[in-house]
């Protein structure tokens, strides 16, 4: 069981033109992950990068690449990540029929399985295939973009899922992602979050990345 929250900076802020060095400087100031959101244009309304831009940030950090799947047919790549060097890959509910056929192949690959849920939906889309995944990642912002605001009602799905969990013994990480700031992040722990995916709030810090990553860092379970 985590004892410590554990921080996954979200490249989508970063500057592009500066990946590998943000990267290590994420890694330098203490992240735990690197986030790494792959959008398609179709899932999402937006487009940003696929494997090769995986396969050279490898060589930048030594954390674990949490790859964050938003496209459709998201079976299509996992392949191709998973040999770029990702070590955990999500994909979405929402975008997979044969869900657990596709948790299946991102494991016989040697690569850790998450699955996310957008904000409108149910908890229950997950029930079945809880006990098989290692993280589940509660959407706080419809996906697509970064810099959106958090969605207060995600909290209390959060908590249920906690209790969920709990309750099964389940070992999954429960991720948050999108709109977390310094002034709600620990009531997204207390909620029961335990890896927070920062975006904005760590590549567009006034203070710089560093001091971003320190002050979320203080925040205790
Ligand atoms: C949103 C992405 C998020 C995003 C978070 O679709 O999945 O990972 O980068 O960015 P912030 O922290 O700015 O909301
Ligand atoms: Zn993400």
């Amino acid at each position: 069981m985590q004892d410590r929250i554990k921080l996954a900076p979200s490249i989508l802020s970063a500057d592009f033109a500066r990946l590998g060095e943000q990267v290590a400087e994420a890694t330098k100031a203490g992240a735990d992950y690197i986030h790494i959101d792959v959008m398609d244009g179709h899932f999402v309304p937006n487009i940003t990068f696929g494997a090769p831009v995986v396969a050279s940030l490898r060589s930048w950090t030594h954390l674990p690449l949490d790859v964050h799947l938003m496209t459709e047919q998201p079976e299509r790549y996992i392949s191709d990540f998973a040999v770029s060097g990702a070590d955990i890959i999500t994909v979405h509910v929402e975008a997979c029929p044969h869900l657990h056929r596709t948790i299946q192949v991102i494991k016989e690959l040697g690569v850790k399985a998450g699955v996310a849920l957008n904000p409108a939906s149910s908890l229950s889309m997950v029930d079945e295939i809880m006990p098989q995944v290692d993280l589940i990642l509660i959407m706080s912002v419809d996906p697509g973009f970064g810099g959106q605001a958090f969605i207060p009602e995600t909290l209390e799905k959060i908590s249920r899922l906690r209790r969920m969990l709990d309750s099964r013994k389940v070992d999954a990480e429960l991720e948050v992602d999108g709109g977390i700031t310094i002034n709600n992040a620990s009531s997204i722990v207390k909620a029961g979050g335990r890896v927070l995916v920062v975006g904005t709030s760590v590549f567009n810090a006034k203070g710089g990345v560093s001091q971003a990553l320190q002050k979320l860092r203080e925040i205790k379970i």
